[in-house]
């Protein structure tokens, strides 16, 4: 659980660097994640999209473009984050907090949050919001990161908490968001820990599907009526 001050002020201080450190250390495989998204998304022919914690609202746009006809609405709590989702095409942007969603019950068929519950102050809340923001049945879909298990897992922390802090580090001169993304991570739930967590706070049937040797997940579940 995040403290949400240091939150906003950590991605206001990166927010105009954010999309193109993200690539360099993904080496691009952020797009791909997103594109699997968009493409689950668009299976459902959703009327009524809400990408929480849109940020720079790559995920947004990725959904929109699939789906031309539907209502995309990008959500985020840090203004600098959604002024560069302001360049995109993204029918609406909302500046909102994910513990307390402007938005009446029932308002989407899906609602998408990718590397955004993660960092959000109470994750339990979280969920209950998004599905009570949703139609009931509706699809809630997180991406997030996650640890590797097996023989990867111990490059892949030297990978987080040495490499990518000093990579991040020279690229936007903030190398302490960079460290705190680390640590996050760390304490993120996985695997069938998130799918309980996801189905003890209004949604059933909760899936796991790991991403790249298991550095990120996607869950999907229906929101309970
Ligand atoms: C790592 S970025 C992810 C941005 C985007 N979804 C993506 O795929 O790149 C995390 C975003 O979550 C937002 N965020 C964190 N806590 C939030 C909250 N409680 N309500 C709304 N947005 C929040 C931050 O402002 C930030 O823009």
């Amino acid at each position: 659980m995040q403290d949400p001050k240091y939150v906003r002020n950590a991605f206001a201080r990166i927010a105009d660097k954010y999309v193109v450190t993200n690539h360099v250390l993904s080496l691009g495989v952020d797009v791909l994640w997103r594109k699997k998204v968009g493409k689950i998304v668009a299976a459902k022919s959703p009327a009524m999209v809400l990408d929480l914690a849109t940020g720079s609202g790559d995920l947004a746009e990725e959904i929109q473009g699939r789906i031309p006809d539907a209502t995309v609405v990008g959500a985020d709590f840090c203004v600098p984050m959604l002024d560069e989702a302001r360049k995109r095409k993204i029918k609406h942007l909302v500046a909102a907090d994910g513990m307390a969603l402007p938005f009446a019950d029932d308002s989407f068929d899906v609602v998408t949050v990718a590397f955004g519950l993660r960092n959000m102050a109470d994750w339990p809340k979280g969920i209950r919001e998004m599905s009570r923001v949703l139609k009931p049945g509706g699809m809630m879909l997180v991406l997030d990161f996650s640890l590797p298990a097996g023989l990867l897992r111990g490059p892949y922390r030297f990978y987080l908490h040495t490499l990518l802090p000093n990579v991040a580090g020279v690229i936007t001169g903030q190398k302490d968001a960079y460290a705190y993304l680390g640590g996050t991570i760390e304490k993120f739930p996985s695997g069938s820990e998130m799918t309980d967590l996801i189905d003890a706070n209004g949604f059933t049937d909760a899936k796991c599907d790991p991403l790249s040797f298991g550095v990120a997940s996607i869950y999907t579940a229906n929101a309970v009526g």
